[in-house]
């Protein structure tokens, strides 16, 4: 049909259509579809009409360039203007080809990895049929209890931001008009929902304005400076009023202040969950306050589509704000291309030479070889191929190893680990593999055959872990230790007496307790993507040097969650000169480190740090400093070292973490090679929120730490003058 210009559309459209074009719906309700596609949230009746359908702006969670195109197809037959269907999904760590989780990859400090997986998690995804995806996430995360801790990269808002940036240059690229092999980005969930009471999902968020600013909202902000298309609302509460109805958090903060003109979607039924949160009586009033706060499309519920125009004709919506949202769909419609051609770079045949092939996939190997973050080494690991190794353990055949939000990954097309093993081995006798025990569930007779297999095995790899759906959304626990049956295992493995390396495969920082001091050797591999068990291979025999560093604190129990490395000291720190014995922060059963900090991970390699050393001792806003160290590789292998900058302002006018990253530089060295690596300080890096959410630094003191990790560092006093 002929294109008309946008205004056009607005203008001819009746106010049914109009509001028809703000419901987002799923899968089922459209002519055409095959299958149900991912359904990802209550499927309950919605009670709409067949002319709403017929009218619907954008549809969830379908995929595949034969159905989309006759979805679409089907669509603009019974649409009166010809306004195509968006087509929206989770392509959020790869489309075929499955990535490691974005933990994983945040792990990798490496947002080039990012930007990477995100490139070609669009290329396959816009040639089956998707024009936007529901990512990045870029929740800063604080409680591993939490399910989807496993879809952010961690808890640094300056690393959030690095890594929200360079997934929104991936999918989107530099010109999402010209470019057909990008889809448009969707940053969510806005905002603090990575902040949940208690680790639980959904639950209530309550913090200062200034922390939300200071901590939370960073890689959010990152993601739209990166010009990302769209936001997506959160389901929690953010200052006492859930984010789809905030007006003060959507149409103050998002649109005036930040001035985002892009589209603004609920989250699956999170327009009408205002009335169980209790801010609106019925539907027509969470109509009004989602509306009002900005929410351009309501997913999977209608109450815009139920209650709309009767409260424009009672005068209290301003017809306007519909006319806006609508205006801003099409506009990202048009920006896609849509209306020249609506099923844009959807095309079967492509599909098939595009999607899952050999370069995708190496690109996931190598992303998942540097995103595995090996956490204790006494000299076990690399394994050799003459050992004679027993891979035990439920994810030793699993091919589970893709994790939550893989709708469209196959496992069966994983390698398994003890394949991946078997065939770095000088002889294909040399491994044997038994499961011991399930998942969460334990058989004798499992047992059996995991000590027969053991029997005469040099080294036992324990492939360790969590089925994918003990993360992702809805996925919290509140033990986050390994599930009792896989306890048991190592416990009876270890009592073997032979070297054991513990290789885990899960979407959260763990309560490492039964396995950490039991094993030689452990991995986290977090879940590693299509290409996990070879990357894991790679890893285990130094065809790959472990390179990850920890973006989220290990606990030492789920005791101490929250913990992170970027507190606050209290007034009566441990430590302190002056401390009691009783009368300080801290537990009296438990140490209040987390047991692995922030920036954590070891190498095949070892690295020295030596003078560390400041430019000057006093900075101003017009000069910044520098800050030094020289770094060796002292090992006998080559090595990738993450070498990390952190600050503390150590009197402030508000309290200021004890440490917070300000820069990392990744160098590789050879062995035996030295390089000095140098950072610049500046003025601007010591800002922050103050009481009165001004931005700005305080003049005074500060320590600058460098070093290979948050808790391993050099501290270097300087100060601020202004
Ligand atoms: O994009 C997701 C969101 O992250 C959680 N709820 C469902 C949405 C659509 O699948």
């Amino acid at each position: 049909r002929e294109k008309l210009p946008l205004h056009v559309y607005l203008e001819r459209m009746t106010l049914e259509e109009k509001i028809a074009q703000l419901i987002q719906l799923a899968v089922p309700f459209f002519e055409g579809a095959t299958d149900a596609g991912q359904i990802t949230g209550p499927m309950a009746s919605l009670g709409i009409t067949e002319e709403t359908v017929r009218n619907a702006g954008s549809v969830l969670g379908m995929a595949g360039a034969q159905e989309t195109i006759r979805v679409q197809r089907t669509h603009l037959e019974r649409n009166r203007l010809g306004i195509p269907l968006l087509m929206m999904a989770d392509i959020v760590h790869g489309f075929k080809t499955i990535f490691p989780v974005p933990l994983a990859i945040g792990c990798s400090w490496n947002p080039e990895l990012a930007e990477r997986s995100a490139q070609i998690a669009a290329k396959e995804a816009s040639v089956s049929g998707v024009h936007v995806t529901f990512a990045p996430m870029v929740d800063l995360v604080r409680d591993p209890r939490w399910g989807r801790v496993m879809e952010s990269t961690g808890e640094d808002p300056y690393l959030n931001s690095e890594f929200a940036r360079a997934f929104v240059r991936g999918f989107q690229g530099t010109d999402l008009s010209g470019d057909p092999d990008r889809v448009a980005a969707c940053v969510k969930h806005f905002a603090a929902y990575g902040a949940a009471e208690a680790g639980r999902d959904y639950n209530t968020v309550d913090m200062s304005p200034r922390q939300l600013r200071e901590f939370y909202l960073p890689a959010y902000k990152a993601a739209l400076d990166e010009g990302c298309e769209m936001v997506m609302t959160s389901f929690n509460t953010v200052d006492g009023i859930p984010a789809t109805g905030n007006a003060p958090l959507m149409r103050q903060l998002l649109r005036e202040e930040w001035g985002f003109g892009g589209v603004l979607i609920s989250d699956w039924g999170a327009v009408k969950e205002l009335i169980a949160h209790g801010i609106a009586a019925d539907e027509s009033e969470a109509a009004l306050k989602a509306i009002r706060a900005g929410v351009d499309i309501e997913m999977m519920t209608a109450c815009y589509a139920h209650h709309l125009a009767e409260l424009i004709g009672s005068g209290e919506v301003d017809e306007a704000l519909v006319d806006e949202a609508v205006m801003r769909i099409l506009q990202l419609k048009e920006k896609l291309g849509l209306f020249d051609n609506p099923y844009r770079a959807a095309d079967p045949e492509r599909e098939k030479e595009i999607v899952f092939c050999d370069e995708h996939r190496a690109a996931a190997r190598e992303i998942a070889r540097k995103s595995g973050v090996l956490l204790k080494n006494d000299g076990v690991l690399p394994l050799k191929p003459t050992q004679r190794i027993a891979v035990v353990g439920p994810f030793a055949r699993s091919g589970d190893l893709l994790g939550p939000w893989s709708w469209t990954g196959s496992q069966d097309a994983v390698v398994r680990l003890a394949d991946a093993i078997g065939g770095k081995l000088s002889a294909p006798a040399g491994l044997t593999v038994a499961e011991g025990c399930g998942i969460e569930t334990w058989a004798e007779e499992q047992w059996t055959e995991a000590a027969a297999a053991a029997r005469d095995a040099d080294v036992i790899v324990l492939a360790l872990g969590e089925h994918s759906d003990m993360s992702g959304e809805a996925g919290c626990r509140a033990d986050i230790r390994l599930p009792g049956a896989q306890l048991e295992l190592v416990r009876r493995v270890h009592a073997l007496g032979k070297p054991v390396v513990a290789v885990l495969f899960n979407g959260r920082p763990l309560d490492l307790h039964g396995v950490f001091d039991e094993a030689n050797a452990v991995l986290e591999a977090w879940f590693p993507g299509s290409e996990g068990g070879l990357a894991v291979a790679d890893l285990l025999f130094g065809d790959a040097n472990p390179s990850g560093r920890l973006t989220m604190s290990f606990p030492f129990s789920v005791g101490q969650v929250p913990v992170y490395y970027n507190a606050f000291n209290t007034g009566r720190p441990q430590g302190a000169p002056d401390a009691q014995v009783r009368y300080v922060s801290q537990y009296l059963d438990i140490p209040n480190e987390p047991l692995l900090p922030f920036g954590f991970g070891l190498s095949y390699a070892t690295f020295e740090y030596a003078d560390a050393k400041l430019s000057a001792e006093t900075m101003t806003p017009e000069q910044p400093i520098s800050v030094s160290v020289r770094v060796t590789n002292t090992g006998a292998v080559a090595g990738i070292e993450t070498v990390q900058l952190y600050v503390r302002d150590v009197s402030g006018e508000v309290v200021r973490p004890v440490k917070e990253l300000k820069a990392f530089r990744q160098i590789e060295l050879q062995p035996g090679e030295s390089q000095v690596v140098v950072f610049e300080l500046r003025e601007e890096q010591l800002r922050y929120y103050h009481s009165d959410l001004s931005h700005s630094s305080d003049a005074g003191a500060f320590v600058a730490f460098v070093g290979a990790n948050s808790r391993d560092n050099v501290s270097l006093p300087f100060r601020l003058v202004k």
